[in-house]
């Protein structure tokens, strides 16, 4: 697939139409999913086979795919638990072979991306922004997913949708290389009749007072590395992209930092911890993260009241084994979710 510029922002064009433009890139390709998106991002690097990548430790090992298909080393620096980078360590950490530096936009909220430019300035390598969990969340008045060289969106983690994800070309050299870029994605189309009877089927749980959520599966917690290899097909399917285009987005704006608060207000003296205990103007949470000490009691407590708490990340393999603080932290971190109102059940259980 070439993309000429003429064709490449649909995104931008249907969403001035809902009045909402959150675009200030104009060099953006909608695609299936974060990683196809990092996949051709990567490619679009011009990087050699042994080249390093420096990656956060505190990720999801599905990151891991595209560096496997191009043959790239990650080499993992760590976060502390605000879960910013530990800058005074991953200067020593970059060598001859490292070529670019990704940071994560954890749960939508926006890095301090000061330093890390200053970094990779001063060693002539890239920044790679995952914001995968970030869509229209901003820092200021620019829309997260425009900070870095080049940085990628996932639509499909906010909205319900099967697949949808968008990359960003934000430096001057790299749109010249994606214009000219011959690159052939392998193109797929996903089934997805399935997963929107299961939306529609949620969405029933959700909006009436149906008990459907008894019926629910227990789903357990994937094995670190499960996703290391785990590869998508390019392309966004179509449903997805007409459902994006006529998506209500500032109401899932509101509807998520209003949830937010709820959760902020009904930890506030508990021994929980949120991992943000503020929410600055603009950011729309993909998540409430929060520090606690027992995972396996908030779990069950959310499967009582029919709340889908979940664990995160999947870590990778390599973290798994050689990194016990990122391990602790995982096993001490919980995502409670944003897309239905917990004041019901917070009033109950109060
Ligand atoms: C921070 C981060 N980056 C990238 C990805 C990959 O996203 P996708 O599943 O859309 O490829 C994920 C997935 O969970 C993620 O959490």
């Amino acid at each position: 697939m070439i993309y000429s510029s003429s064709v490449l922002n649909p995104l931008e064009i249907s969403l001035s139409h809902n009045q909402f433009n959150f675009f200030q890139s104009r060099h953006c390709v909608l695609l299936g999913y974060s990683r196809t998106c990092m996949e051709y991002g990567l490619h679009i690097l011009e990087l050699d086979v042994g080249d390093e990548v420096l990656l956060p430790d505190f990720i999801c090992d599905v990151v891991l795919s595209p560096l496997n298909s191009l043959g790239l080393t990650p080499i993992y620096y760590s976060v502390n638990d605000s879960l910013e980078p530990r800058y005074e360590r991953i200067e020593r950490q970059i060598s001859k072979k490292t070529k670019a530096i990704l940071t994560v936009n954890y749960f939508g909220f926006p890095q301090p991306y000061d330093p890390i430019r200053a970094i990779c300035k001063k060693h002539g390598i890239w920044h790679i922004e995952d914001n995968a969990q970030g869509f229209l969340s901003h820092k200021g008045d620019q829309p997260l997913g425009t900070f870095g060289d080049l940085s990628f969106t996932s639509v499909r983690k906010t909205l319900p949708l099967k697949n949808g994800a968008y990359l960003c070309l934000n430096h001057p050299t790299l749109i010249g290389r994606f214009q000219s870029s011959r690159y052939m994605p392998y193109w797929e189309k996903e089934p997805c009749k399935t997963f929107y009877l299961k939306r529609f089927l949620r969405w029933i749980d959700m909006n009436t007072f149906l008990p459907l959520s008894k019926f629910r599966k227990e789903k357990s917690i994937p094995k670190p590395g499960s996703g290391e290899l785990e590869q998508k097909p390019f392309g966004m399917d179509p449903i997805a992209k007409w459902l994006l285009f006529h998506y209500d987005l500032q109401s899932e704006i509101k509807k998520r930092r209003r949830n937010y608060a709820l959760w902020l207000q009904f930890f506030l003296h508990s021994p929980v911890q949120p991992v943000f205990d503020h929410l600055p103007d603009g950011v729309c949470p993909f998540a409430f993260p929060v520090y606690v000490e027992d995972q396996e009691k908030w779990l069950n407590w959310g499967w009582k009241h029919g709340i889908e708490i979940r664990t995160w990340p999947t870590l990778p393999l390599w973290v798994y084994h050689n990194r016990p603080e990122t391990v602790e932290r995982w096993k001490r971190l919980l995502l409670f979710p944003l897309t239905k109102s917990p004041q019901n059940i917070l009033k109950r259980t109060q």
